[in-house]
Formats: C-alpha cells, structure tokens, sequence
C-alpha cells in the first residue's frame, strides 16, 4: 500500500502515529502540506491511501479533494471533512439522521443573530462555525453581552464569522464526554472534567475514563454514521434530566490524554484501520 500521511505541525499525536505504522513495519510518505504542489491537472494516483492529520481545516478540504478526484482512499473522506469542520453542516448532518443535539439556531445577520439568542433565551452560547480548542466560544448572559460580540464579529470577524451559530446552554455536571469512534466501533470515551464551563483539554479540562457500553458508546456511533463515518471524536453533553446530546464531531482527532486514561492503545486502533483499507 502507497500510504501518504497529510501533515502541518506534528503534534505529540503524529509522533506517536508515525511509531505505530513503524512499528508495524509500514512505509509512509509524510505530506507537508506547507511544502507541497499541487498540480491540478494531474490525473495519476500518488498514493494508495492518505490519513488526513492536518491541523489546517482549509488545507486539508484542498488536499483531500485534490487527492480525492485522483483516486485516493482518504481518511477522513473530504465530505466528512467538510461537515465536521463546520458545526452548522455537523448539526444539519446530524438533523438528517434524528441524532440529538442541543436546539441550535443559525442567522445571517447581527440583528437576526440578536432576535435568534432571544428566542432561544439567555444564556445561549455563539460559536464560530469554524474552529476548535474552545477558542473564540462564548456563554452569552445577557443581552449587553449579546450586542457588544455581535458588534464585534460583525466589525471584526471574517465571513464565516458572519455566519452565527447559536446552541441553547446546556447545563452540564461540570463535564462533557470525548467518545473516540474508529469505523463501526465506539473504541472508547473519556470524560473531561473543569472548573470552566468550557471542557476541552486544551483549555485545561481534565481527562478520566469514560464507559462506552450503552448510551455513550451507540450514540457515539449513530453521530458518526451521521457524518459520513471514519475517524471521528464525538463531543456528548449530558443533560440534568439524563440524556445525551450530541455537541459537536471532530474530524482530526487529538488523544494524547486518552490513552493511559482509557488503556486503549488509539493510535494503534487507527493504524490497524488504515491498512485495512
Ligand atoms: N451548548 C453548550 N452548552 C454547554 N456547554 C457547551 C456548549 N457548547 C460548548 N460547550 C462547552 O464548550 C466546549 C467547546 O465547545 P465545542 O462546541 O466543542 O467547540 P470546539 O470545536 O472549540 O471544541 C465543549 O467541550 C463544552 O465543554
Ligand atoms: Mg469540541
């Protein structure tokens, strides 16, 4: 198999990737995609398979369709790239297949963001469609609150900006749930645990084992098939009367506080996927 890995920054993640498929005795090219050319006209195949591992939303769209059109497996495939990257395609995508969510509300505008987080009713909480780590995810109290970001975006921000994406607040017990789907299979969950309403590990949440037999595990699954499948990590908050709801799927996953946590060996798991395509 001609394996290609897309790469920007290497993370503690792609250190240990690269080890993985050493230690299987696969050969893979590394794709720097600061480095690399496309030829757009190109119709040959480089590789047989890529595993997408870029840090970069926009580059990896770009590349996987490039590498897409000319015959390549890739993991993710670009239309899971594509919605996940973007909470409001993950939330349509997830609608489709009547997968729970938070009641989520989408405008174009300032005022009709304003009018959408006063129906909803405070608090809400606005995020770009883009990004990840936490950043630029707001609670919104009240309504000066409300005014003074969307002033903000709107001055400030970039188009996607312009597209506001606004969830209902769910009150969650202090943590969220990171459930790590491979394929068919749930592999595993952690919960992340913080002072903060915002959870991510980036921002300092803390990791514990998470069960993934019953709910997690199946609705875990069910919002990965409802992305277009692959390798995804699945955001869960829990509700105070008991159910789950799907947050939010991402499609390059982070795990490095999830394998002593969980004593699942993730990197492992995604190698032995790769190669079985
Ligand atoms: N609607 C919500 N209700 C309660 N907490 C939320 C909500 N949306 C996000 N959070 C918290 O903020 C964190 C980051 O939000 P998320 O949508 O996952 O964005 P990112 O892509 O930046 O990780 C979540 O892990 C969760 O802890
Ligand atoms: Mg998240």
């Amino acid at each position: 198999m001609r394996l290609g890995i897309l790469c920007s920054r290497i993370r503690v993640e792609e250190k240990l990737l690269f080890s993985a498929f050493e230690r299987r005795g696969v050969s893979f090219e590394r794709i720097d995609d600061g480095e690399v050319i496309w030829d757009v006209q190109d119709r040959e195949r480089p590789y047989d398979v890529v595993l997408e591992r870029s840090i970069s939303f926009g580059r990896s769209l770009y590349a996987l369709k490039l590498l897409e059109d000319r015959g390549v497996r890739c993991i993710n495939r670009y239309d899971v790239v594509a919605t996940c990257g973007d909470k409001l395609l993950t939330s349509a995508a997830l609608t489709r297949s009547g997968v729970p969510q938070p009641r989520a509300l989408a405008a174009f505008t300032p005022e009709a963001a304003l009018r959408a987080i006063e129906t909803l009713g405070y608090p809400v909480v606005l995020k770009p469609v883009v990004g990840s780590w936490g950043r630029l995810v707001s609670r919104v109290n009240d309504r000066d609150a409300a005014e003074a970001i969307l002033e903000h975006l709107e001055v400030l921000g970039s188009w996607q900006q312009h597209i506001f994406y606004i969830q209902e607040h769910v009150e969650k017990p202090g943590r969220d749930i990171r459930a790590f789907v491979i394929g068919d299979e749930t592999i595993c969950a952690i919960y992340r645990s913080s002072e903060h309403w915002i959870t991510n590990t980036a921002r300092g949440g803390k990791a514990s084992n998470c069960p993934v037999t019953g709910a997690v595990g199946e609705l875990a699954l069910r919002a990965a098939q409802a992305v277009g499948g692959g390798i995804v990590a699945v955001d869960l908050l829990e509700t105070t009367d008991g159910r789950l709801l799907v947050n939010e799927v991402n499609h390059t996953m982070e795990f490095r506080n999830s394998i002593d946590t969980t004593g699942v060996d993730i990197p492992g798991r995604i190698v032995d996927y790769v190669l079985a395509q």
